[in-house]
């Protein structure tokens, strides 16, 4: 069979600031541990992100921090990529939005586009604001409610009403930028995406994604069914990507950029462009993974996101795509997530609330995060992060069931086999259960990996650890040696087997510690995914290598811990 090939892309995180533990278990964190996993199984894996930089969230992030937005882009792009390298996402290449491949792909499909009568120009009313000499974009114009009165109603809502608003009926309206009331009304040009004629290419296109999972299909279809509508694809700002075609800019547009959601999917293809030039894959072989005639044929693109990102996915960019008419790749699998919820409100990047990936370091080395992230994944509905529940996960799973299994194996080898790998005796009756067994828990693995489903996952090779566990109470190593030192060296081996078997298969997972775990008996790194079920896949130790008990893999989590990160970060009452 040739070797399968997967192009694996997470939602891009926007440029401004550190992410909280919610975007990593939605997108990034399940991308990764699928594309560990694939590797691991010996496919061809491209594995992208980038950081999203356009819009007016990293203008004014920018100019909060005193920077010019390019500088400030460049700061933060460098620190979300060190911490994302930090929690062992395993990304091939981190791109960024701000790139000039990703420039020139926008500015491409926004002109082929235009070419297949996809793109017209209109004329909109919008606020402007004299003072701050920009037109305003939705969020930062608030006024009196046209329906209630209330004085803080912001642009496109009403906080009191709850009325959808047009900013341009706002009365007394002022910018919250620069507090002004030097406001008008002005006319812009702009340039529309004719999704409406889209519609039935897009559904024929969702109806053959027969992969798609219910989450994001269900919101796919929402919005076909409501209707498709007219997009607006530029904006008046300056940090985007510049309205130009042939490298000429558009009369009218001179000061106008793309909108930052027609540029940022296209950073999926142009971060493959980034990838190929910066590891020097020479030219044109991102293309093999994007371009249908020229290989992208045998691809299969799973992409990974929070489920408001879903209708930009399943139909905006698939819109540019094959409105295109240009053979593009896209996604097969689209894999979307609820949300993760701080105690029972939201993580909230604007008030702080919740651990972000920085902090989270600093508390507790990421496979502790990384385990009880995708061991609780928000997949069939939203789920909660709760110290208390944190504490149980990692003490459970990864310190009483993991941790102990491999110590407890390990520290046996050490004290009564000198450390060795151990020889002689035969399998017996417990030993080929125990194949049996571990061979359908592999199985089982195996098969809900490959579908994504990220808790069954974590399930399956909790089931596993816990194989081990009952295997070592029940084989009593510790009491055979005293009778039948033979018996005990199968016990043993068989056990440190075992050890090896975890390594690889929890690495997905637990990258860290099953790198620490395979060194422990005397592997380079984890081995591959095992192919071979029962026996064989417990023979991956010869006997005579050494092998050494590591130093406490996962410590337990205390009360007295908890209580001083529920007062640090907040808990129920936040
Ligand atoms: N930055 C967006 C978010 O965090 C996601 C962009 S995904 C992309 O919601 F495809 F548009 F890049
Ligand atoms: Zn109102």
């Amino acid at each position: 069979m040739p070797q399968p090939r997967i192009l694996i892309t997470s939602a891009l995180p926007y440029i401004n600031g550190v992410k909280h533990l919610g975007n990593l278990a939605g997108s990034m964190l399940p991308a990764d541990i699928y594309a560990r996993f694939q590797r691991a199984r010996g496919a061809e894996v491209l594995c992208l992100c980038a950081t999203d930089e356009h819009g007016t969230p990293a203008e004014l992030a920018a100019a909060a921090a005193g920077q010019d937005v390019r500088t400030y882009c460049d700061e933060q792009h460098t620190i979300q990529r060190e911490i994302g390298e930090r929690f062992g996402l395993s990304w091939d290449w981190f791109g960024r939005s701000s790139s000039d491949q990703n420039r020139r792909l926008t500015q491409h499909f926004a002109a082929v586009l235009e070419d297949r009568g996809l793109v017209e120009e209109r004329t909109d009313r919008m606020v402007y604001s004299v003072t701050d000499a920009r037109f305003l974009p939705d969020r930062y114009v608030e006024g009196r409610c046209p329906i209630c009165g209330y004085d803080r109603a912001r642009g496109d809502q009403c906080d009191n009403c709850g009325s959808l608003l047009d900013p341009v009926d706002l009365l007394e309206p002022y910018s919250t930028i620069s507090g002004s009331r030097d406001i008008e009304v002005r006319d812009t040009r702009h340039l529309y995406l004719l999704q409406t004629r889209m519609q039935d290419r897009i559904r024929a296109w969702v109806d053959q994604r027969s992969d798609w999972q219910p989450l994001a299909r269900s919101i796919a279809l929402k919005h076909l069914d409501e209707g498709l509508i007219d997009r607006g694809i530029t904006r008046d700002l300056s940090w985007g990507v510049p309205v130009c075609r042939d490298g000429a800019p558009r009369p009218g547009f001179e000061s106008k950029v793309f909108y930052v959601w027609f540029d940022a999917p296209v950073e999926y293809i142009a971060c493959a462009a980034e990838w190929a030039e910066g590891r020097r894959e020479g030219q044109g072989a991102w293309r093999r993974w994007w371009r249908l005639d020229e290989g992208a044929e045998d691809v299969r693109y799973v992409q990974f996101m929070g489920k408001d990102n879903v209708a930009f996915h399943s139909v905006s960019f698939p819109v540019t795509l094959l409105g295109s008419e240009e053979p593009w790749k896209t996604v097969d699998v689209l894999k979307a997530f609820n949300w993760l919820n701080w105690y029972g409100g939201k993580f909230s990047t604007s008030q702080q609330r919740g651990v972000f990936m920085d902090a989270a370091l600093e508390l507790l080395p990421a496979d502790y995060w990384r385990w009880y992230l995708s061991a609780n994944a928000p997949e069939g509905s939203d789920s909660a992060f709760t110290w208390e529940h944190f504490q149980s996960v990692v003490n459970k799973d990864l310190a009483d069931v993991f941790g102990n299994f491999v110590n407890r194996i390990l520290k046996f080898a050490e004290t009564r086999f000198e450390g060795v790998v151990p020889e002689g005796g035969q399998p017996g009756e417990r030993e080929h259960r125990l194949y049996a067994d571990i061979g359908a828990g592999l199985a089982e693995l195996a098969a809900q990996m490959e579908t994504m489903e990220l808790r069954k996952s974590a399930q399956a090779l909790r089931a596993l650890w816990v194989l081990g566990n009952e295997y070592l109470t029940e084989a009593a190593p510790w009491t055979a040696i005293k009778t039948d030192r033979e018996r005990a060296a199968v016990v043993v081996r068989t056990g440190l087997g075992l050890v090896a078997l975890f390594a690889a298969v929890s690495q997905p997972f637990i990258p860290f510690t099953a790198a620490v775990v395979a060194e422990a008996v005397g592997e380079a790194s984890p081995a591959p995914w095992p192919d071979a079920h029962g026996e064989a896949a417990l023979r991956l130790l010869p006997p005579g290598r050494p092998v050494r008990a590591p130093a406490v893999l996962f410590r337990k989590i205390d009360d007295a811990q908890v209580a001083e990160w529920t007062a640090r970060f907040g808990g129920p009452e936040a």
